[in-house]
């Protein structure tokens, strides 16, 4: 019998993942494929982390605690706040969803930017409420056209900072007028998935003061190297927390998560190796992107947004072919462009290698 979907679900671009690397090869019969798509952490997880996860392994016949306890306390102490702060999730992308279901009614709106964080646009729509979205500039967030997108109906802002797939970011001043300046009752959500990797002095220290109106996102997927596992936590004022914690499914962060997350917190040495790896990896691919004229945007994350000045499609394939896989841009509206996550020494070698081979055959 023919089943139909709820109105709605048939206008839903899904999400497009990174390619997985098992499936490269099988595709292309190729016996070493490297992943530069998803801005993971190319040291793996810390050994922290698995070690926790082995400890806990005999323990999975039980629930995981619904209330996160050690973890959030783990949390609070990091940051120096309280465990009343911290909702934990599925990754953040589960948090987004939470965030939206908590926080807005059917006719309430959302504004956020183009060339962000797909996901945002996603579960809007699958959650039936409008997006609206301002254009980059520069490949930067415009606030000032958000802030014009805002109406009596706007309940929550997105903000990527640092902005994926762009890798740049909006500082503290920015960010704090633009708050100053949004009416009464509309909440921000600052997604700060690639918060660790930064290195500049005016980045936004968004936890110094907790606010009702504001919702800071973070993830374990990226820095802490334990995508695979999905953790990630939203921060507010016990106030708004709450709200977000009545609507939360009680299991939804599981037990080796909660366990590698409590670990890979403390895990200060690989945060460090993890950052350095990183900043020397991303000079190492900017001195040879340079040299092949293409342009690239200048990233404070783990990835680089670069203007291929071919179809970003193309690439990517003749890419794939070649055992590396990185992201095109085309369902963020970027159709010359590649993101290419920082990966370690070997990888980046090996990607400006078939980068540069594919670049010359192309220019033929
Ligand atoms: C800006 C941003 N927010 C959130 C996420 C989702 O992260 P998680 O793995 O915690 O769901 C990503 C993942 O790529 C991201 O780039």
């Amino acid at each position: 019998m023919k089943v139909s979907p709820r109105k709605g679900v048939l206008s839903i671009t899904p999400y497009v993942a990174g390619k997985p690397i098992e499936e490269t090869k099988r595709e292309f019969g190729l016996k070493e494929v490297f992943k530069l798509a998803s801005n993971e952490n190319p040291l793996g997880p810390s050994p922290k982390a698995v070690a926790a996860v082995r400890k806990a392994l005999s323990g999975i016949n039980r629930y995981p605690d619904s209330q996160g306890f050690c973890l959030k306390k783990s949390l609070a102490e990091f940051w120096g706040l309280k465990p009343e702060n911290f909702v934990l999730g599925n990754g953040s992308d589960e948090l987004i969803e939470l965030v939206i279901r908590t926080f807005t009614e059917a006719d309430e709106n959302i504004v956020t930017s183009e060339g962000t964080f797909l996901e945002y646009s996603i579960i809007a729509q699958t959650n039936e409420r409008r997006i609206k979205k301002a254009p980059l500039r520069e490949f930067k967030y415009d606030l000032d056209a958000m802030l014009e997108l805002v109406d009596p109906k706007t309940k929550l802002v997105f903000i990527a900072n640092p902005n994926n797939p762009t890798g740049t970011y909006l500082n503290k001043n920015q960010i704090a007028r633009f708050i100053s300046l949004l009416p009464e009752g509309v909440i921000t959500v600052l997604d700060e998935a690639y918060d660790a990797f930064i290195d500049v002095e005016d980045y936004p220290e968004s936890l110094a003061t907790l606010k009702d109106n504001v919702i800071v996102l973070k993830t374990f997927s990226k820095a802490y190297g334990l995508a695979g596992l999905r953790l990630g936590y939203a921060v507010s004022s016990g106030e708004t927390v709450s709200y977000l914690e009545r609507v939360r499914q009680p299991f939804n962060v599981n037990l080796l998560a909660q366990e590698a997350g409590a670990a890979a917190l403390k895990d200060k040495g690989f945060l460090r190796k993890t950052r350095k790896v990183i900043l020397e990896g991303k000079n190492f691919l900017y001195r040879g992107l340079s040299e092949t004229g293409i342009k690239y945007v200048r990233s404070v994350t783990n990835f680089i947004l670069i203007d291929t000045g071919f179809k970003g499609k193309a690439v990517f394939e003749s890419c794939l072919k070649c055992g590396v896989i990185v992201r095109e841009m085309e369902a963020y509206g970027m159709r010359n462009f590649i993101r290419l996550t920082v990966g370690n020494k070997k990888e980046n070698r090996i990607f400006l290698k078939v980068f540069k081979k594919i670049l010359k055959e192309m220019r033929k």
